[in-house]
């Protein structure tokens, strides 16, 4: 029997104890409230859950598998390191897991756009993928500085039939892309629908997108079970607005011998002022909707934060990761752009495996505690997405 009690998670009005929340006009409330009803509606029925475990089955090829880093555990010393492949996902990262639910969401309430951001542009591709599936037009809008470190997830994007509008204001990266969608959706939100791209904004969002990408979980907890006959002693993933750690952890929530390990991104050190660490050093307030966690500037304003991993520049936070955090369930570490460059390249040349920036923070947390354990104990780390996306700016960055 768990010490905490997780359900039902969140209430009826979308609040995490005191975060979450419709932080919104009253006439997008009730646009909300209708996606809210729409997706009780068809989370319940059989057709939908037939379609989406398809979907999942043939078309992203779950379920991902788990791959012991015998190499990398070795070099280490220490735990075993175990790999979540969701890097192997269709679109190379978990975003597919929600965009193909709300894509169908959107198809089976008939909106006539799907707008969303997004930063490495990962959950574009994804949202792009699950639109031409679906046959829905699809709008992403993305910040100059991360289309130009993203090239090839933009001319994805662009071959997939999506239209791209870069962004330009303010720091032409993650929290504008997100303004800048948002304004386009308010022009018609009975319409378009906003798909957002991780356990964020106003409520039914963070509990949609974390229903969607509940499967990773689901899947890895079976899966551990079967291969090594207990629960790992460790689960770490990276944490930008959550979606790939929720994801992850929902699972193994009530395993209280289950450590929960949430990696922020340090950027260049915590005692500068690049970095996106927002549980490490935000404050409980609010942004895009919703109460979280937030970097804030002294004017209230948000922080113009800084990752290497464009996924992971985002000042707010999930509301559930910022309950998780109060609750104490969930511990909540960094790791630096030094660092992350580093479990990168020793992922690479150790594993073969190329993971995304953003995933690195997770192995390189993975990697910094295993020499700590012994070897009997266990670390599963979500390999979010595959660092193809990243492979020309490390190169250049590192003189490859
Ligand atoms: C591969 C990958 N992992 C993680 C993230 C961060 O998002 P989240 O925290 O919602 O999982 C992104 C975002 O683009 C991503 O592309």
């Amino acid at each position: 029997m768990s010490k905490f009690d997780f359900s039902p998670m969140p209430d009826v009005n979308g609040y995490f104890g005191e975060y979450g929340g419709q932080i919104i006009p009253p006439e997008l409330k009730t646009v909300m409230d209708e996606i809210n009803t729409a997706y009780e509606e068809i989370r319940q029925k059989p057709e939908f859950q037939q379609e989406l475990a398809d979907l999942f089955a043939n078309y992203v090829g779950r379920p991902s598998p788990i791959f012991f880093a015998r190499r990398l555990s070795e070099q280490l010393g220490g735990a075993r390191i175990f790999l979540k492949r969701e890097d192997l996902n269709h679109t190379g990262a978990h975003k597919i897991n929600h965009c193909l639910g709300e894509a169908l969401l959107a198809k089976y309430m008939g909106k006539t756009k799907v707008i969303a951001e997004t930063g490495a542009g990962q959950h574009g591709v994804a949202l792009a993928t699950a639109c031409a599936l679906v046959g829905i037009p699809c709008e992403i809008h993305m910040g100059q500085v991360d289309i130009e470190k993203e090239h090839p997830n933009v001319v994805k994007m662009k071959i997939l039939g999506c239209t791209l509008v870069p962004v330009t204001r303010g720091t032409a990266t993650l929290k504008d892309a997100v303004d800048s969608a948002f304004e386009e959706y308010l022009k018609d939100p009975n319409n378009f629908i906003y798909a957002i791209g991780s356990v964020v904004g106003p409520h039914p969002f963070p509990k949609m997108v974390r229903d969607f990408q509940s499967i990773i979980g689901t899947e890895s907890r079976q899966q551990f079970q079967q291969g090594e006959g207990k629960l790992p002693d460790y689960v770490t993933a990276c944490v930008g607005g959550g979606s790939n750690a929720i994801g992850m952890f929902t699972a193994f929530l009530n395993d209280d011998d289950v450590n929960l390990v949430g990696v922020e991104p340090a950027g260049h050190g915590l005692e500068t002022d690049k970095h996106s660490a927002t549980m490490t050093l935000g404050k409980p307030s609010e942004i895009h909707g919703m109460k979280c966690y937030v970097l804030e500037q002294e004017d209230g304003t948000p922080m113009p934060v800084h990752s290497i991993a464009s996924g992971l520049d985002y000042p707010g936070v999930g509301p559930q990761h910022s309950y998780l955090k109060d609750l104490g369930r969930v511990q909540y570490e960094t790791a630096s752009d030094d660092e992350c460059l580093n479990a990168f390249m020793t992922l690479s040349r150790v594993e073969g495996i190329i993971p995304a920036l953003e995933s690195s923070h997770a192995v390189a947390w993975a990697m910094r505690k295993a020499p700590t354990l012994s070897a009997e104990q266990c670390i599963l780390v979500n390999l979010s997405g595959r660092g193809d996306k990243d492979a020309d700016y490390v190169a250049q960055k590192l003189g490859l």
